[in-house]
């Protein structure tokens, strides 16, 4: 089968094409025939070697945390998926023609929906979900403030906070800002003409994909007993000191599997894909080229 494969650390010209004997899955396990592939910023960090003492790669070694495709093989105890089914879920080393995925982590693919869209869904939900939802126990009309609105985590953050009732508040630069309220975003900060020192408003949850003075200046925008869960780096040696009982958590790995829950937000209609750009399968390194370049609005996929 075909494959992208790295055989070292380093740019985008490491994503090598292979051919690639087929995997062969677990008990567990469906096999999947890939069709589509959603691109995080974790690839192309895993490949240019920034993780390399937290998450180690044995090489040569495939990408890739997400796909949707068509079941190729069920395992004989499964018997809501069968062969032919449209799925789409988390899966391991996904830059593949065929892929084995948990069952766990298997949904179906609702009949208005493409590959593309599909493959969109799976890591950014998570992640929103276990932010607001099992860590900031986001309630009806509390305030958060969602960084980065229109990545991938902040368009999910976005519409997971909607369907909760909280109060959004998010920060984008000033021409995502009409978009951003498309999706249910009660307030915008242009974060390119406003600093964080200037705001007044104080939140109770504030999810941090940017990291560094963002993080920083996040903390001072807690409510007393608030939380800032952040998903890159650990600034809180920086933050002020307080006597009030804010709390911050370092959110490393926030992938607890909720995927049914997610699903049937899904299907409700609460959560849709949005995509910034589909790549042919050979155009892998312009993919990462581009979600590295950091402004996507929306998620990355690359067809297979
Ligand atoms: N720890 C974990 O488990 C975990 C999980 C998922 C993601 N992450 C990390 O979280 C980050 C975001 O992931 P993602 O998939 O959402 O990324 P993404 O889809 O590439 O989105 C990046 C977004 O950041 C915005 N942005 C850039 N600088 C900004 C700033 N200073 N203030 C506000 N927005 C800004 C960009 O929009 P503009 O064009 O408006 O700048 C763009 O929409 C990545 O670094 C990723 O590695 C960590």
């Amino acid at each position: 089968m075909k494959a992208i494969q790295i055989k070292q650390y380093g740019n985008a010209d490491v994503l090598e094409i292979t051919q690639i004997p087929e995997p062969t899955p677990s008990t567990d396990q469906l096999l999947i025939e890939n069709k589509a592939i959603g691109i995080n910023p974790f690839d192309w960090k895993l490949r240019n070697g920034l993780f390399q003492d937290l998450f180690p790669l044995e090489f040569p070694n495939i990408l890739g945390f997400e796909i949707a495709g068509v079941v190729k093989q069920v395992p004989a105890h499964v018997k809501n998926i069968r062969v032919g089914d449209r799925v789409y879920g988390k899966a391991d080393h996904a830059y593949a023609k065929f892929v084995s995925m948990d069952v766990s982590q298997a949904h179906h693919i609702p009949e208005s929906m493409s590959f593309e869209q599909a493959a969109a869904l799976p890591t950014n939900t998570q992640v929103a979900y276990n932010v607001l939802v099992t860590l900031g126990k986001l309630k009806k009309g509390q305030k958060v403030l969602i960084h980065a609105g229109a990545g991938g985590v902040g368009i999910a953050a976005i519409q997971i906070a909607k369907y909760l009732g909280a109060d959004i508040t998010t920060t984008v630069s000033p021409k995502k800002i009409e978009f951003v309220k498309s999706l249910g975003a009660n307030h915008v900060i242009d974060y390119t003409n406003t600093s964080l020192d200037q705001i007044q408003e104080r939140y109770d949850l504030i999810l941090d994909s940017i990291g560094a003075k963002t993080q920083i200046e996040s903390w001072e925008l807690l409510k007393q007993q608030g939380l800032l869960v952040s998903l890159l780096g650990d600034e809180s040696a920086h933050f002020s000191k307080s006597k009030f009982d804010r709390k911050f958590i370092f959110a490393v790995d926030v992938l607890e599997n909720h995927s049914d829950e997610i699903h049937d937000l899904i299907l409700g209609g609460h959560i849709q894909p949005i995509i910034d750009e589909v790549f042919e399968f050979h155009d892998m390194a312009k993919a990462h080229n581009k979600s590295e370049f950091g402004h996507v609005t929306g998620k990355i996929i690359v067809k297979i």
